[in-house]
């Protein structure tokens, strides 16, 4: 079975979470992408939400559908965050950013009362940093000097990402940094560590925050609850 089909398992439950009057938040990514038009449907059938954003690309896609979306400071509360992960482990914490978009889901799913994520089998990891590097937000103007200070620091082997050859910038202007996690990376601390540096926006580490995981296998859908 491919990736996409497994995602696609996830949105029958990850739309059961959306109830009329909510605010939802929405994610970013191939996931949610598959996500939204099902929202869409719901809509169709009379149920009345109002969507914020965590990314450009998934505002627009979403207004295309016919989703009503606001800014995410016109908004006092968010009932249900839904978004997608390039990790999570057995405590359900997670590595995202794998789009850039990391900054803006932290601010979401922190903000929402829940915060439910959608992701294939493939993402679950033994711990985090397995098979993905950690995104970090960063601020272009010091952006080297902040890579090296990492690595100096850390010794973790850090790239600033490009696509095809162009360095990528995120919806909020700043560079991303991709920092290869040692596997004995204690996440709290890594966390704190990074998140102080002068310049560092926010990591893609996601601890304590999400809920739920709605993970879809080649056996059908299996859900991790917090504890
Ligand atoms: C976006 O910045 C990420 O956090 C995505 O949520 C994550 O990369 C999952 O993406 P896919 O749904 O495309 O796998």
């Amino acid at each position: 079975m491919d990736i996409r089909a497994l995602k696609l398992k996830t949105v029958e439950d990850a739309v059961a979470e959306i109830k009329d009057g909510m605010v939802v938040g929405i994610g970013t990514g191939s996931t949610i992408e598959l996500l939204l038009p099902r929202i869409a449907e719901l809509l169709n059938t009379g149920t009345h939400i109002i969507g914020v954003c965590t990314s450009n690309k998934t505002a627009l896609l979403a207004k295309e559908l016919g989703i009503k979306i606001v800014d995410v400071n016109d908004v006092d509360y968010i009932d249900v965050a839904i978004d997608g992960a390039d990790e999570f482990d057995a405590d359900l914490n997670l590595i995202k950013g794998g789009g850039g978009a990391l900054f803006r889901e932290k601010v979401i799913d922190d903000l929402a009362e829940r915060f439910v994520v959608i992701a294939d089998e493939t993402k679950f990891v033994d711990y985090l940093g397995q098979t993905f590097k950690l995104p970090v937000e960063v601020d272009k103007f010091n952006w080297m000097l902040v890579a090296k200070k990492i690595t100096r620091d850390t010794q973790a082997q850090v790239s600033r990402r490009n696509v095809e050859d162009i360095p990528f910038v995120t919806d909020n202007g700043n560079y991303i940094l991709d920092v290869e996690l040692l596997p004995n990376t204690d996440a709290y601390a890594m966390h704190e560590y990074l998140i102080h540096l002068t310049g560092v926006l926010e990591t893609g580490y996601f601890l304590d925050v999400a809920d739920r995981v709605i993970i879809g296998t080649q056996d059908g859908v299996k859900i991790l609850d917090r504890a």
